[in-house]
């Protein structure tokens, strides 16, 4: 028998159940998946909690696992059974310990890349991929600003961008949170639960302010984050950990220094084949040379899903998190 996370209502982290399901078998296209590792990322609470709607109710949560592919559908010619796949990718419902998928938004996994590290990463490397080659080209020489530095896609961002040859500012709920962001690239991790996180990027940079912030706590920090910028800065607003931003007149971006904003999702950057490739190359590149460790710092039974979240919310886990089947 075959188990998922599926959840009937949104709401806390109790309206995940663990259920039984029928998989079937892959059509024209497809291939069925058995999951070895699933990722947890901020964006799952968004759709347990109805911030983001899910297609229908009652619906699977999850959008990137890891695992190997069981059979192949009609006029699939780029998988066969037995490769190790991974993907992060709509719609939600990764949650489970066998799942069909589109032969074409899986990425199969290099050698050196393992299937926990894969579910710990795609999701979190590709974004942090855009973020730092696509939005906003991260050059030699560069500052930038990563909050939630020690989180998920913290770590990733912050290892990348120093690999680029960036000086990387981040912020930290907290001085163990500073040591694991600095261990991992953060040059200036800033503890904004108590320290003025805009003053101290304003002393850090000599009163110049960063090239680019990428925001991902959104309505706590977003205000101040353009306060941050030196005029012409790039403004990316990732993510809501604290809430969704709060509307305001684009005029204010004139009035801080002909700031540029855009706020990304990442499957709108790896929606083509070409750019999936793409991002994924960059990332198996990356972590194959050892510049970008993933560190998965907690694990937890699939079906202790709710546990997962819990912690994740609360702030309590660091780099990224992955539920095992
Ligand atoms: N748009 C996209 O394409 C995209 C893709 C991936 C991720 N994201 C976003 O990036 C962010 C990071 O995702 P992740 O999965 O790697 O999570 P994460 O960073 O591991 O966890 C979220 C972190 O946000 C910080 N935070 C600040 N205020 C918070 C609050 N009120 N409640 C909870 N956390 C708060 C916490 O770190 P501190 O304690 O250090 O403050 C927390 O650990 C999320 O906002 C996610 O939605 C966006």
């Amino acid at each position: 028998m075959t188990h998922a996370i599926r959840i009937h209502e949104t709401g806390g982290p109790e309206v995940m159940r663990w259920e039984a399901i029928e998989v079937g078998e892959p059509g024209p296209g497809e291939v069925r998946l058995r999951q070895t590792a699933v990722g947890l990322n901020f964006i799952d609470v968004y759709f347990r909690t109805g911030l983001y709607p899910l297609p229908s109710l009652p619906g699977g949560l999850g959008m990137e696992a890891a695992g190997v592919v069981e059979a192949v559908g009609e006029g699939v010619q780029t998988l066969k059974e037995g490769d190790r796949v991974a993907y992060a990718t709509p719609p939600p419902g990764a949650y489970a310990e066998a799942r069909i998928m589109p032969a074409a938004r899986l990425v199969k996994l290099p050698d050196n890349i393992e299937e926990r590290t894969a579910a710990a990463m795609m999701l979190r490397g590709m974004t942090a991929h855009y973020l730092l080659r696509r939005i906003h080209r991260v050059e030699p020489g560069d500052t930038v600003l990563i909050h939630a530095a020690a989180g998920g896609v913290g770590l990733i961002a912050c290892q990348w961008a120093r690999h680029l040859g960036a000086t990387v500012i981040g912020t930290v709920g907290t001085d163990a949170k500073a040591e694991i962001a600095r261990a991992h690239g953060c040059d200036h991790p800033i503890v904004y639960t108590r320290e003025d996180f805009v003053a101290r990027v304003r002393e850090i940079t000599g009163g110049k302010g960063v090239d680019a912030v990428y925001d991902s706590v959104g309505k706590e920090t977003f205000m101040g984050s353009l306060d941050c910028l030196r005029p012409l800065g790039m403004m990316v607003t990732f993510g809501n950990a604290s809430g969704p931003v709060p509307a305001f007149e684009p005029a204010l971006l004139a009035k801080k220094g002909s700031l540029f904003l855009t706020r990304p999702t990442l499957f709108h950057y790896t929606s083509t084949p070409e750019d999936l490739n793409w991002a994924a190359g960059d990332l198996f590149e990356v972590v194959g040379s050892g510049a970008v460790k993933i560190e998965i710092n907690q694990t937890y039974a699939l079906k202790d899903a709710a546990q997962a979240h819990r912690d994740l919310e609360g702030r309590k886990t660091t780099g990224s998190t992955v539920l095992l089947p």
